[in-house]
């Protein structure tokens, strides 16, 4: 084996699946791996039997906080106040063990800023990932101007108005970043620490391609000098990242072979977003109502105040034959099956790759974070999929899942699909942007 690689993902589903293929990538091209990571979320290492894992234990700091989104990003700063001292131990353990490999390097996700500003005290050179577009770097990167300009926090008013400002259009107020409750100061604050860690890098990885987001990592670079890899649709250069939280449900692939191509809805709002008791039953009723084949993901907790997925009566039956609900899809494969024929996401950034590479167009119901801007250029940009705008509602769900997979505009829509499908898998060939940019990181890397 070559040189050893470090890297430590964030431990939520959305950050630790593409560090984990970042991993297999990196080992497939010779480095050998060590993995570090958390009590919270834990990896299941007996799943990857050729790396080394080494556990972070971070205690308490992560029960100290709930499962409402804003919690997300408190638990993100009380890790990177509280766990120097453990990834000090941790990291300098693994650099002085003489039975390794020599060390490349550290690739952190972006989120770990103070464990950043640690490797650089020990030398360590770094690599940041970013799991989310190079879009969502430059609206991180803005976020503190903009509350500076008094843009954020955004007016109700405002929220359909362009941004007019630090070349953020296409997005419009509405669709700026924000996380639940999480105060603009603490946001604010969050993503200086990491645009100023970020500085002090080698570069940054990130998980898209240069047909829809090169202008971006422009922009960024402008702003900041550091290199910039795009080497994404990360999961299409090894196989998925195998390190689900939730076990699967794989009997979905089998009734999807018995529904029509094209013909079935798949529904999921990832590892993280919530909804109400009443949306969730607005949601029922809008799929039943639209007759057409669905998968529903209802993960456990995700209806908020429901321990149990307390159905509305008369929905079993209408939906008979043609819905299935579970906890936990194999996604992939989900997306991949030629009978799934739209995608109402929440638009995280891993579910929006997932389904241009299947050239699955998408109705978007974005809730927080990045989502909102991912789906802003899933409307409006590459025109792609269709939103579903302010309060859910029945008639309006079934509105939409009938105009994307049944009317002419949805026909228009996937063959712009198709189309973008078509320049993903270009990316990935051997000729491709994101195949040369993964030569050059891996030559880059071996340079330290
Ligand atoms: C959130 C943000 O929305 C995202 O943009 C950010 O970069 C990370 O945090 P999450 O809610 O987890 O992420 O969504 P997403 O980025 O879409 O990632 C979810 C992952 O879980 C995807 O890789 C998806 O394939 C997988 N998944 C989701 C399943 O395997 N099964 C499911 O049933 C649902």
């Amino acid at each position: 084996m070559g040189k050893r690689v470090l890297l430590f993902p964030l431990p939520y589903q959305g950050h630790i699946n593409p560090m984990l293929e970042l991993a297999a990538l990196l080992h497939s091209r010779g480095f050998s791996i060590t993995i570090f990571h958390a009590t919270f979320n834990p990896i299941d290492s007996t799943k990857y039997p050729s790396y080394r894992f080494i556990l972070v234990e971070d205690g308490e700091i992560a029960n100290r906080f709930t499962s409402a989104v804003e919690d997300t990003v408190h638990r993100i700063i009380a890790w990177n106040n509280s766990c120097e001292q453990l990834f000090y131990d941790c990291l300098t353990s693994v650099l002085s063990d003489k039975n390794e490999e020599p060390n490349a390097c550290l690739i952190l996700d972006m989120h770990w800023y103070n464990l950043q500003y640690l490797a650089n005290r020990l030398g360590v050179p770094t690599l940041v990932l970013r799991t989310g577009s190079a879009a969502t770097l430059n609206w991180c990167r803005t976020y503190a101007q903009l509350v500076q300009k008094g843009i954020i926090p955004v007016q109700e008013s405002q929220s359909s108005m362009l941004v007019t400002e630090l070349a953020l259009a296409p997005l419009r107020m509405g669709d700026l970043l924000r996380v639940g409750n999480c105060s603009h100061e603490v946001l604010s604050d969050l993503y200086t620490h990491e645009m100023d860690a970020i500085r002090t890098s080698s570069g940054v990885i990130v998980n898209t391609f240069d047909a829809i987001d090169s202008t971006e990592v422009e922009k960024f670079q402008k702003a900041i000098p550091v290199p910039v890899f795009c080497i994404g649709p990360l999961h299409k250069f090894t196989p998925p990242a195998r390190s689900s939280l939730l076990i699967p449900d794989c009997s979905c692939l089998e009734w999807l072979d018995t529904q029509v191509v094209g013909s079935v809805l798949y529904v999921s709002f990832g590892s993280l977003a919530c909804m109400n008791y009443e949306e969730f039953i607005e949601t029922a009723w809008g799929l039943a109502k639209s007759e057409q084949p669905f998968i529903w993901v209802v993960r456990p907790g995700s209806i908020l105040g429901k321990d149990a997925v307390d159905l509305p009566d008369g929905f079993i039956e209408a939906t008979s034959g043609h819905g299935k609900i579970i906890s936990w899809a194999p996604q992939h494969e989900v997306l991949a099956h030629a009978a799934v024929g739209a995608f109402w996401t929440h638009n995280g950034w891993n579910s929006t790759l997932e389904a241009i590479c299947e050239g699955v167009p998408m109705i978007c119901k974005p809730q927080f974070s990045d989502q909102m801007g991912n789906a802003r250029y899933v409307t409006h940009v590459w025109k792609v999929g269709i939103k579903l705008e302010g309060k859910l509602e029945r008639g309006m769900i079934e509105k939409a899942i009938k105009r994307l997979m049944t009317e002419d505009e949805g026909a228009e829509i996937r063959q712009r699909m198709r189309t973008l499908k078509h320049e993903a898998s270009l990316c990935i060939k051997s000729d491709g942007s994101s195949s040369v940019n993964i030569d050059k990181l891996v030559n880059f890397i071996s340079s330290f």
